[in-house]
């Protein structure tokens, strides 16, 4: 996503339709039933995973826009489509060194980047034998069925929508920009008295952070940070892990028979995302293209994303026998990828045309835009060769 600094929550941002705030209303019901049945406080995972997810009430369940100027947020494939083609020419390398294979990307939001790797595909005459979409959101299946058949027609017998992780599993490549962004997190406090978890009760009228004793698991997982890192969190430490990686990593490396995954994702290293000075952690809230840090503003109606943790991804990558291959920032990925190259071929394109792609460039690459915030990582089964995408700049060593 595109962003700006948080802003503070209620005085400052739309007050939500009528439609909207009853859809917030029936999630909070919900929510406040789990919360009784779980004795008054709920871990911060369990209230993400409802509030993004809740059948027919969660944010990405449920019909609101979401992407694009009108929306909440606006990510890469929106802002432009040279992002995909880079990330096509990346998928022609891998595809064609496979022989044959199919292209399967996680929440494909508006459907975008399925339209525009699969047009560059076609162009480059590499296109997969199927490309399939996992979507857990009903609203964004058919949002991205109605754009591949309006855009793409000639080609959407390739394209075939999952619900769950495929039976069968696939050879090729698995895409996920933005969505390690979306798993639920847990959250965490270091204190006086040593760890806490941050669970989310019930206050006057609102939902609140509950300071609770952590169980033995998460409070091993936290002391195994530190000591990994070498450092102590100052006390009022507050930040997150998402304690469900190893399990969802673990389901897709079964999937992937042979190939490559590559995730995009805004993130660090664990030495950069629990960096002393990150005392209120990463967790970030888009409504309406404000960015504020309040998980409980009209649960349902707005995103809540937490950086991802890519020595995390790392390390359970290791574990399950799934090779990092490679690591970079995504300035260095799409140069990899080809980006002047494309960048050339668009010279006799007129001014203004040449005008606006060159401040999409500008979005995706510059340091304090998307280029150092997010980065790239790919993790490969029974694939040794080089990835065009990490050659400029591999940056493993940071992990
Ligand atoms: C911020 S959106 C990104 C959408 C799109 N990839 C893009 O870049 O525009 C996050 C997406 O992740 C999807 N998602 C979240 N959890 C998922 C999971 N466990 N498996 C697959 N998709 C998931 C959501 O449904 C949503 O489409």
């Amino acid at each position: 996503m595109t962003q700006s600094k948080p802003q503070k929550t209620e005085s400052t941002l739309p007050v939500p339709e009528q439609d909207a705030l009853i859809q917030s209303e029936k999630l909070i019901e919900c929510i406040k039933a789990a919360l009784h049945e779980q004795g008054g406080a709920i871990s911060f995972d369990e209230y993400m995973k409802m509030a993004l997810y809740e059948p027919g009430l969660g944010y990405y369940s449920a019909g609101s826009r979401k992407f694009g100027s009108d929306g909440d947020f606006v990510t890469a494939p929106e802002l432009s489509p040279i992002f995909s083609q880079c990330l096509a020419n990346q998928c022609a390398q891998v595809l064609n060194e496979l022989d044959v294979g199919t292209i399967l990307e996680l929440g494909a939001g508006t459907g975008a980047m399925a339209r525009d790797i699969l047009l560059e595909l076609e162009k480059q005459n590499s296109l997969p034998d199927k490309y399939l979409i996992l979507e857990v959101s009903a609203d964004l299946k058919q949002r991205q069925q109605d754009l591949l058949k309006e855009t793409i027609p000639h080609l959407i017998d390739r394209v075939d929508w999952l619900d769950a992780l495929p039976d069968a599993g696939v050879s090729g490549i698995i895409l996920a920009n933005e969505v390690l962004d979306a798993l639920p997190v847990k959250r965490f406090k270091k204190t006086s008295a040593g760890f806490k978890e941050m669970k989310v009760g019930l206050g006057e009228n609102q939902f609140i952070w509950v300071v609770s004793d952590a169980e033995d698991k998460l409070l091993k997982r936290l002391e195994g940070i530190e000591e990994d890192l070498s450092t102590s969190f100052p006390v009022n430490y507050t930040s997150e892990i998402n304690t469900q990686l190893e399990q969802w990593l673990n389901g897709l490396e079964k999937v992937l028979n042979k190939g490559v995954m590559f995730f995009i994702d805004y993130g660090y290293s664990a030495a950069e995302y629990y960096h002393p000075e990150r005392m209120e952690g990463s967790l970030l809230c888009h409504y309406r293209h404000r960015v504020h840090a309040d998980p409980f503003y009209y649960p349902g109606l707005q995103d809540i994303t937490s950086s991802a943790n890519f020595t995390a991804v790392a390390e359970c990558a290791d574990a399950i026998g799934l090779h990092v291959s490679g690591y970079t920032n995504q300035t260095y990925f799409l140069f990899g990828c080809g980006l002047e190259e494309l960048l050339a071929d668009m010279n006799q394109l007129d001014i203004k045309a040449q005008t606006k792609i060159a401040q999409q460039v500008r979005i995706l690459t510059m340091p304090e835009e998307m280029g150092e915030r997010f980065k790239v990582i790919a993790l490969t089964k029974e694939f040794d060769n080089d990835l065009k995408g990490f050659a400029v700049m591999d940056q493993r060593v940071r992990l």
